[in-house]
């Protein structure tokens, strides 16, 4: 019964009002755009837990995370290009397999947005922090990190999310120039890195490869650990997917834009690892024959006093820092600090749009999807959704909420995989405007090795993510499941409607 309250695609584009949006985009405009979506904390800050989680053999994990995305981008791009509407992966399970998967999809992107937003707010306080100490500003301690970490209350992660918060009910979204801008100031960044770490690579840095070995299941470690963690890095190419509709020949064009940003900062983040490890190293803190947990007391008492990469909250600047380039290293942290807010913004964007969407449906009470008259934005869900967001960056280190925030994406990634599938059996005449290439194989694909990075997060992230389920469904059996407009087979004519395009929209139009 539940596996019949199927939303169809022509319902969902009609009441979604689809624009008719220009086709101007084409394969470069869209591989700038994938390299600014998906350039952020990950690379900047989540080195140093890959770091140590596999040693050197991070370099393994980072390639290994770039191929499950690849796969995982081609599955989602052929039904973003069939809905390309708000709401994404929760909006394609809606229509392919009910709403009980709908609904859990939309519950796990909590995870994929206003989690990897907060991480990303902790990553950029670890920049911040660092930056104003070479200013000789010292914040206390306790203020610096949230409780698992050695501090109390991460003030500045706390701050720049409500700071962020407030920019987006007051409509801001990301200008075409600012866009540029930001992929241009991140790219010199890293290439900076790249030109003064890598020539200072000595072998011995490498020694052992494999420290932590390849990892087991729920064990969180290993190289399968890191390309767990480091997943997080590649998060954010479903931006060039929700182009899809603005993309000249998107057939040709959208699995290049895909392939082509993720391989550019797959080639990126390969060098940036090589110039870390090969610089400074990058064993991991092993005691008792145990590498600890990035993000837990051990490890934080571990790393009290200590100069190692896995122990930096601003890795890239600590490396430089320590090679002698502590100029170059604080303008990387200035890079950073400049660049990474806007990664929170597009993550609280998207996720207050799923919300909206949702409740627009009637799976969430009615008022999450007011907007407000003056700004046309939905503000009520957008500052619950803020002050949620600056919470958990407060309390929790960046490294425990991006794994929490890879396991929502991996499992919303393996439901579009099978959506791409069961649509070709049950629609096989629809309208593709893009077609992944050889789906029987890429997408079963995609979900085994979005099942095999999810099965190696660790335990307490997998709790966190049934823990996260369990209580969606309970919300869903005592609200969503009687409320749902589908359900009740009302149609919306006088639903609330917004003027804001998602941010990345406006980017290549620079
Ligand atoms: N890929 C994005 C980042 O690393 C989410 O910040």
């Amino acid at each position: 019964m539940l596996f019949q309250r199927v939303k169809p695609l022509d319902k969902i584009l009609e009441t979604a009002e689809k624009k008719a949006l220009t086709r101007q985009l084409g394969a470069f405009q869209l591989t700038m755009l994938g390299i600014g979506a998906i350039i952020g904390t990950g690379i900047f800050v989540l080195t140093a837990e890959a770091g140590q989680k596999a040693g050197p053999a991070m370099m393994v994990a980072f390639v290994i995370a770039a191929v499950v995305c690849a796969l995982a981008a081609l599955a989602y791009s052929e039904l973003a290009s069939m809905v390309p509407v708000a709401g994404s992966a929760y909006t394609y399970t809606y229509a392919v397999m009910g709403e009980a998967i709908a609904w859990t999809v939309g519950w796990a992107l909590v995870l994929e947005y206003a989690v990897a937003a907060g991480a990303v707010a902790v990553g950029w306080s670890g920049y911040m922090n660092g930056l104003l100490a070479s200013a000789g500003i010292e914040l206390p301690t306790a203020l610096k990190t949230g409780p698992m970490d050695g501090g109390a209350f991460n003030v500045l992660a706390f701050t720049i999310s409500l700071v962020i918060t407030g920019l987006l009910v007051l409509g801001t979204s990301k200008s075409a120039k600012v866009n540029a801008f930001l992929v241009l100031i991140k790219v010199i960044a890293l290439t900076a890195f790249i030109f003064i770490a890598v020539p200072t690579a000595k072998d011995v840095n490498f020694q052992p490869f494999f420290p932590t070995g390849w990892g087991s299941p729920l064990g969180g470690v290993g190289v399968l650990g890191a390309a767990a963690s480091i997943f997080f890095a590649y998060v954010g190419f479903d931006a060039v997917s929700t182009a899809a509709e603005e993309t000249k020949n998107p057939n040709r064009n959208i699995p290049i834009g895909l392939i082509g940003s993720l391989l550019v900062c797959t080639v990126f983040y390969m060098l940036v690892g090589y110039g870390a490890v090969g610089s400074i190293g990058s064993q991991p803190m092993i005691v008792n024959g145990i590498a600890l947990h990035p993000g837990t007391p051990e490890m934080a008492a571990a790393c009290a006093g200590s100069d190692a990469l896995v122990c930096s909250k601003e890795p890239l600047a600590h490396v430089l820092k320590m090679i002698g380039f502590a100029k170059v290293g604080n303008l990387i942290g200035l890079a950073a600090a400049i660049a990474l807010p806007s990664v929170v913004l597009m993550m609280i964007y998207g996720q207050t749009r799923i919300f909206f969407t949702m409740s627009r449906d009637g799976l969430l009470p009615e008022a999450l999807s007011k907007v407000h008259p003056k700004f046309k934005t939905p503000h009520v869900v957008t500052m619950i959704t803020g002050v949620f967001v600056a919470l958990f960056a407060a309390m929790f280190p960046v490294g425990i909420l991006a794994d929490i925030s890879n396991s929502g994406t991996l499992f919303a990634f393996m439901a579009v995989a099978a959506g791409v599938l069961i649509l070709r059996k049950r629609e096989p005449n629809r309208h593709r405007p893009f077609r992944t290439p050889m789906a029987w194989v890429v997408c079963p694909l995609a979900i085994a090795g979005c099942l095999l990075l999810f099965l190696n997060l660790s335990m307490y992230t997998i709790g966190m993510f049934f823990g996260w389920a369990i209580i969606g469904l309970i919300v869903y059996a005592l609200y969503g499941y009687r409320k749902s407009e589908l359900a009740r087979g009302v149609d919306h004519p006088n639903a609330p409607k917004m003027d804001a395009e998602p941010p990345f929209h406006e980017g290549p139009q620079a």
